[in-house]
C-alpha cells in the first residue's frame, strides 16, 4: 500500500528565513492531463493574507469563489478575502480570478503560478471552476486529509497551464436500485467527479431491485418499489447476487431507500454549484420489477410481483399494448422533468424481456392495430411515444443502444453499451450518442486477477483499457464523429453493497475515463497517467479512501510442468520491480527480484509485490499452489462415464494446473451429476489428506459437491472408506466463489484412491436450475 510514499520528485527548499521550511511541494502530476503546461520557478504560498481578486462578472464568479474557500477553510483553516480588480495581472499574494468576455460554454481556462501569485482565467464560470480544481491538485496531498492541517503549508509550484476538454459529455454513472446509497453518498460522488471535471452525473433511478425517487402521484413507487428483502451479503469472498431466494408471500421487506423530491433538489442543486449536470434515468419498459410490484396494472399479467431481491428477472416489464401504462409514464417523467433542470432524461429501454409481450392480448393487439411487424418494433413504438412525452416538454430523451432495434426514435440520443456497435450505427445515422462500452466503462466489471482481487466483479474492464479505449471509432467519418458528445464510466452496483467497494471499482479507472474523455489524444500518456495516479493515491489515502491497485498489483501465473510448476509473474502497469518470497514471509526489496520464469517443486506459498524506486507500490498477491503425491498418477472415471465435460481430458485433474475463479478456465474439469473416479499410483503410496477445489457458480448449476467421500485400496480392487466430509449447507448456498474440500484421514499405504462426489439432486426450488442435477467443477485432485 502506499500509506509510506514519499513524493517521487518532491522538492526539498529551505525557503527565506521568513518563511517556514517547504518540505513537500507537490509533484506536478494532474489529472485528467492538461492541454499544455510548463512548469515554472520556485512556488508560491497561499496563506491567511493572500487576497482573491474577482474581474469580470462577480455574481458568475461567486460561485467558484465560495468552493475555494470552503476547500481552504476545510483544509487549511482560512478562507481569503475578496476583493473586486481591474488589473488582468498577477498581483503580489493574490489569485485573480477573471472572467473574460467570450463563449460562455467553453470549459476552457488557464492557470498561472509565479512566486508572486496566481491568476486563473476562462470565459466561464466552469473554466474557472475547472481551474480551481487543477490548483488544488498542485497543492499537497496531505491537505486532502479532510480535517484542517495548520501545520501543512498552502505551497503551490509554479507552473503555467493552457487547459480545454475534448468532450464535453464526462460522465460517471452510479445505479442506486441495486444498492441504496443516501444523499451524503451520492454528495461525496459529486465531489469527486468534480475533482476529475467530470461534468454529467447519470443517476439510475430506478431498476427491478428498487425505485429511488418520491413520486407524488404514485406514492406506492416508493412505499412498495423502494424495498425488498435483504439478501444482502457483505461477505467479499462470496457474491451471491445471482443466487437469491425471491421474496414470498407473507414475507416484509426491509432493504431499500428512496430519495425525497426535496432530496433529489438540493442534490441537483449540490450538483449545479459543481458544474455537474445530472441525468435521471427511469428504465422502462423492462427493468421494470420495483415499478410492476407497486403497479401491477401496467404490467401484462396484473401481478402479482415483488421487488425483485437480486439477480435476473424475466416477466419484468411495462404492458405497451395498455393506454394506462402511457398515462403511468407521463406522469411519472412530468413529475421527473420538473426536479431535474438538465435538459436529458434516460428512459433505459435496454435488456427488455418480451416474453410476456408475446402472450398478452393487448401488446398483440397493439402490434396488429399499428402494423409492427413483431415485439420489436412494439418496443420501439413504446420508446418513440416516450420520446414524444420527453420533447413536448422540450427535452432530449437518451436510452441504451437496445433503442436501435425495432427502428430508433427520431431524436433520440443513444448510449452504447454492448459494445461500440450501437454508438456508431447510431452516430451514422445521424444520432448523438455517448460512449460507454462495456469492456472499456464498466467499473462492476474485474480490473485484476481473479483469485487476486475481491469477489465483486465478472468479466474483465482494466486500467489500460479504461485509459486507451477510442472513444470516437476509426469507422467513423469526421462529421459523424462530431456525433459522438463523449464518454462515461458506468457503476452497477449488484455486487457494491456499501461505500468502499463503491470507490474500490471507481478508482482508479474513472481517472483513466475522466482523463480520455478530457485531455486530447495527443496528450494522453499511458505511462505518464500511471505515475500520475500515484499522488491521487496518495490522496485517497489521505481522505481514507479505499481504492484498487489492481494495476499495480503482482499477476501471478503458474503452469504444471513435468511435476512441477512454473511461475511466472508481471504487472498491468510497466517499469516496477517485482520482488518475492517462498516462504510465507512479506517481501522487500531484500527478497527475490523476479527476472523470468522459474520453477518451484513443492507445496509453496507465493507472496510478491512491486515497488517503484524503492517504494512499495502494490499490495502483496498471494497464491499456493500444491506439489502433490497424485501428479501424473491414472484418472478412470467410473461414473459418470460420458457426460464429463472436460476440454483437457482426465490426466487434467492430476496436471498442477489450478482453475481460476473463472468459469471459463479450461483448468476446470465439470461433470454433470454424481462423480466416482480412482486414481491410480504408479507404486504403492502413503496418503493421508485429499483436497479438491470445487467452483461455485450457481447461476449455471454448478453447485459444491452436498459429500466426498475418500476409499483406499492396496490391490486397486477392493476399496476401503478412509473419510468423507459432508457440507449440504455450503452445497445448497448459491453464489460465486472457489471452496476447497478437504478430507483427513489416518496414514495409509494404497495403490489407488476412489473420490465419490455426491452433486445435488434434484436441485432444490428457489435455486437457480431447480429440478435438475447439479454439475461439479473440479479443478485437480490434490493428495498428500
Ligand atoms: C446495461 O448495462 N444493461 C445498460
Amino acid at each position: 500500500m502506499l500509506k509510506k510514499w514519499i513524493p517521487l520528485v518532491s522538492i526539498v527548499l529551505i525557503a527565506c528565513q521568513s518563511q517556514p521550511k517547504i518540505e513537500n511541494i507537490e509533484e506536478v502530476a494532474i489529472i485528467p492531463q492538461p492541454t499544455s503546461l510548463t512548469l515554472g520557478d520556485g512556488y508560491f504560498v497561499i496563506n491567511d493574507k493572500t487576497e482573491l481578486l474577482l474581474l469580470g462578472e462577480v455574481s458568475e464568479i461567486s460561485p467558484v469563489v465560495r468552493y475555494f474557500n470552503s476547500v481552504l477553510e476545510g483544509s487549511s483553516g482560512f478562507a481569503l478575502s475578496v476583493d473586486n480588480t481591474t488589473e488582468n495581472e498577477i498581483q503580489e499574494n493574490s489569485i485573480l480570478l477573471e472572467l473574460k468576455a467570450g463563449n460562455k460554454k467553453s470549459e476552457a481556462y488557464t492557470l498561472n503560478v509565479t512566486d508572486k501569485g496566481i491568476a486563473i482565467k476562462a470565459e466561464s464560470a466552469s473554466g474557472l471552476f475547472y481551474g480551481i480544481q487543477s490548483l488544488k491538485q498542485l497543492m499537497p496531498t496531505q491537505l486532502s486529509a479532510g480535517t484542517v492541517q495548520k501545520d501543512i503549508p498552502v505551497v503551490i509550484p509554479a507552473v503555467s497551464i493552457i487547459d480545454e476538454p475534448r468532450f464535453g459529455w464526462r460522465g460517471y454513472m452510479l445505479d442506486v436500485s441495486r444498492h441504496f446509497f443516501g444523499v451524503e453518498d451520492v454528495k461525496r460522488v459529486l465531489d469527486f467527479m468534480a475533482e476529475m471535471k467530470l461534468n454529467r452525473f447519470h443517476w439510475h433511478l430506478a431498476d427491478d431491485q428498487g425505485w429511488r425517487i418520491e413520486i407524488k402521484n404514485y406514492p406506492k413507487l416508493t412505499s412498495v418499489g423502494a424495498w425488498r428483502m435483504d439478501y444482502n451479503v457483505t461477505d467479499e469472498s462470496i457474491s451471491n447476487w445471482w443466487g437469491r431466494p425471491v421474496q414470498q408471500p407473507g414475507e416484509t421487506p426491509t432493504y431499500g431507500g428512496f430519495y425525497t423530491q426535496k432530496e433529489i433538489k438540493e442534490i441537483v442543486a449540490y450538483a449545479k454549484a459543481l458544474f455537474i449536470e445530472v441525468v435521471p434515468e427511469i428504465d422502462m419498459p423492462g427493468h421494470s420489477q420495483a415499478t410492476i410490484a407497486a403497479y401491477p396494472e401496467i404490467s401484462c399479467t396484473g401481478g402479482p410481483f415483488y421487488v425483485a431481491t437480486g439477480g435476473v428477472y424475466k416477466d419484468n416489464t411495462y404492458c405497451p399494448g395498455k393506454e394506462v401504462t402511457f398515462k403511468f409514464v407521463r406522469d411519472v417523467l412530468g413529475e421527473v422533468m420538473d426536479l431535474f433542470p438538465f435538459n436529458y432524461i434516460h428512459i433505459g429501454g435496454d435488456e427488455c424481456n418480451k416474453l410476456s409481450w408475446k402472450k398478452d392480448p393487448d401488446c398483440q393487439r397493439r402490434i396488429k392495430d399499428e402494423g409492427l411487424l413483431d415485439e420489436h418494433e412494439l418496443q420501439s413504438y413504446f420508446i418513440k411515444r416516450v420520446e414524444d412525452i420527453v420533447n413536448a416538454r422540450g427535452k432530449d430523451m437518451i436510452g441504451w443502444d437496445e433503442i436501435l432495434e425495432g427502428g430508433l426514435a427520431p431524436n433520440a440520443t443513444v448510449m452504447s453499451w454492448r459494445g461500440e456497435k450501437g454508438g456508431i450505427a447510431a452516430a451514422r445515422a445521424g444520432h448523438d450518442v455517448i460512449m460507454t462500452p462495456n469492456k472499456y466503462c464498466y467499473l462492476d466489471l474485474k480490473q485484476g486477477h481473479d483469485d487476486l482481487e475481491p469477489n465483486l466483479g465478472y468479466s474483465y474492464s482494466f486500467l489500460k483499457d479504461a485509459y486507451e479505449y477510442k472513444i470516437i471509432s476509426d469507422s467513423l467519418t469526421q462529421e459523424q464523429g462530431r456525433h459522438v458528445l463523449g464518454v462515461q464510466g458506468n457503476l452497477w452496483t449488484e455486487s457494491i453493497g456499501d461505500w468502499g467497494k463503491l470507490t474500490y471499482m471507481t478508482f482508479p479507472r474513472l481517472y483513466a475515463i475522466a482523463e480520455n474523455g478530457w485531455t486530447a489524444e495527443k496528450s494522453k500518456n499511458w505511462m505518464g497517467f500511471t505515475r500520475r495516479l500515484l499522488p491521487q493515491f496518495r490522496r485517497l489515502d489521505a481522505e481514507g479512501e479505499r481504492y484498487a491497485t489492481s494495476a499495480f498489483n503482482v499477476w501471478i501465473e503458474h503452469e504444471g510442468n513435468n511435476g512441477g510448476i512454473d511461475i511466472s509473474m508481471k504487472t498491468e502497469v510497466e517499469g516496477l520491480d517485482i520482488y518475492y518470497t517462498l516462504d510465507g514471509s512479506i517481501p522487500t526489496m531484500n527478497s527475490n527480484k523476479y527476472e523470468s520464469t522459474f520453477p518451484i517443486d513443492k507445496t509453496t506459498v507465493i507472496k510478491a509485490t512491486t515497488f517503484l524506486d524503492g517504494v512499495q507500490i502494490g499490495n502483496i498477491s498471494e497464491m499456493s499452489f500444491p506439489v502433490h503425491k497424485a501428479y501424473g498418477a491414472q484418472v478412470v472415471y467410473n461414473s459418470p462415464t460420458s457426460k464429463q465435460k472436460s476440454t483437457a481430458g482426465v490426466s487434467a485433474l492430476v496436471d498442477l494446473n489450478y482453475a481460476k475463479l473463472n468459469a471459463g478456465d479450461p483448468a476446470w474439469q465439470g461433470i454433470n451429476g454424481d462423480v466416482e473416479l480412482d486414481v491410480v499410483f504408479d507404486t504403492l503410496t502413503e496418503i493421508e489428506k485429499f483436497k479438491m477445489t470445487t467452483l461455485r457458480m450457481t447461476i449455471s448449476g454448478i453447485y459444491l459437491p452436498e459429500n466426498v467421500e475418500v476409499y483406499g485400496s492396496k490391490d486397486g480392487k477392493s476399496f476401503t472408506k478412509l473419510g468423507e466430509t459432508e457440507q449440504i449447507l455450503a452445497s445448497h448456498t448459491q453464489g460465486r466463489n472457489k471452496v476447497t474440500t478437504e478430507v483427513s484421514f489416518p496414514k495409509t499405504i494404497v495403490k489407488a484412491m476412489r473420490i465419490k462426489a455426491k452433486s445435488v439432486n434434484p436441485i432444490p426450488e428457489g435455486h437457480h436450475r431447480a429440478g435438475s442435477a447439479s454439475r461439479i467443477s473440479i479443478d485437480e485432485l490434490v493428495v498428500y
